[in-house]
């Protein structure tokens, strides 16, 4: 019987955890960005505070030629367009616009 409640859960959960926004987060930009401290790159929460949805979304995918215009000497991160399908990009895109601050 135990079981037979158990299951569904189990099922919900992987459910979430594949297709919710935070795996793309946790499995390329992770290493580099935190979501609210400043790691190699800058927290998602500095970036959401100061940047569009396309400002943001230019940069993951063209962050070399974006980089000039956002205000740094050199870009170091990747380019993720053949990384992410365009559904994954907007995911992070908004999982990252999710950190603006209200003020
Ligand atoms: C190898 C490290 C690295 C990885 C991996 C990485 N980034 Fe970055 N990111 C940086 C650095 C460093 C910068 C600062 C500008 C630059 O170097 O291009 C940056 C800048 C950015 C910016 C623009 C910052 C601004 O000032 O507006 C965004 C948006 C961004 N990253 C999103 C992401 C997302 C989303 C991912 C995962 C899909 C990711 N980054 C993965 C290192 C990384």
């Amino acid at each position: 019987m135990w079981l037979v409640f158990k299951i569904p859960l189990v099922l919900m959960s992987l459910y979430t955890s594949v297709f919710s926004n935070d795996k793309v987060f946790k499995e390329y930009c992770w290493g580099c960005h935190h979501q609210t401290s400043v790691a190699f790159g800058p927290s998602f929460e500095e970036i959401a505070s100061k940047r569009t949805y396309g400002e943001i979304q230019g940069h993951i995918i063209a962050p070399r030629s974006t980089y000039i215009q956002l205000g740094y000497k050199r870009s170091v991160m990747p380019s993720f367009k053949d990384k992410l399908t365009i559904k994954q990009l907007d995911e992070i895109t908004n999982f990252i616009i999710s950190f603006k601050k209200e003020n």
